[in-house]
């Protein structure tokens, strides 16, 4: 194996991320969402699932309340630590993996699901792409991605109106303040819808859909193709 010391740094973003995870640690109705999300990509019990960037586990704990074999896999000791104490709350088994994207260890078309939400923004284009190529191998044929993060709908002449609106809405739909949207602007890399769904489908994906709601977010849901069948 080479040195590789030029691969990018993720733990560079803990210190942000660490920050925020008392904010995350809240009781809403994402349980809800994140089971009819669940429903819909039609989780079995004994599946293999992996939640991505899985914050505070509220998704990786509903998949394994329906009876998948999940994987927990964030950056942040301590958004896993709160993983594991809400599966411990919740009476369901958790395996939890401290890694990031560009990192966590998968046997090669193991998946039945990959789920990452909010996560993919934390990382620079080229590895962006090189994480869904992670994500891709480690799905089994046929198997899904459901992806979901913030990314701009613009084009690039319209992101001040676009960054504005996105500020008033998260400001007075999800108690935002004026600093974390800052943050998110200047530190994190969100980008382009158009940007993300062309290094989906040259990585190997089927977009089975893109749905771009509420100012700035995207919702992915990709297919990796059997063999013989058309990317
Ligand atoms: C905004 S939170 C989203 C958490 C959860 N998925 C949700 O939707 O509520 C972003 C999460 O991504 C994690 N993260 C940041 N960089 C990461 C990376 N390179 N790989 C995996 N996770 C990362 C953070 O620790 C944090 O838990």
């Amino acid at each position: 194996m080479l040195a590789r010391d030029w691969y990018y740094t993720q733990r560079r973003r803990l210190g942000l991320d660490s920050a925020v995870a008392s904010i995350y640690d809240r009781h809403d109705n994402s349980d809800v969402r994140t089971h009819a999300a669940l429903s819909m990509l039609g989780v079995q019990r004994g599946w293999k699932v992996a939640d991505i960037g899985c914050g505070n586990g509220v998704l990786a704990v509903e998949a394994a309340l329906m009876g998948a074999d999940v994987d927990a896999i964030d950056i942040s000791p301590a958004m896993l630590a709160l993983a594991k104490i809400q599966a411990s709350d919740r009476k369901v088994a958790l395996r939890t993996q401290p890694a990031g994207l560009l990192s966590f260890a998968y046997k090669p078309n193991s998946y039945d699901l990959i789920v990452s939400e909010f996560a993919l923004h934390h990382l620079p284009d080229f590895w962006k792409a090189v994480a869904l190529a992670r994500i891709y191998a480690a799905l089994k044929p046929g198997a899904n991605f459901y992806l979901r993060d913030i990314v701009f709908v613009s084009m690039p002449d319209g992101v001040d109106r676009d960054v504005e609106a996105w500020a008033d809405f998260s400001i007075k739909n999800h108690d935002f303040d004026r600093d974390s949207v800052v943050t998110h602007m200047r530190d994190e890399y969100s980008t382009f819808g158009w940007v993300i769904e062309r290094m989906l489908t040259d990585v190997g994906f089927t977009l089975v859909s893109a749905d771009y709601h509420a100012p700035l977010h995207g919702t992915y849901l990709l297919r990796k193709p059997k063999p013989g069948e058309q990317g």
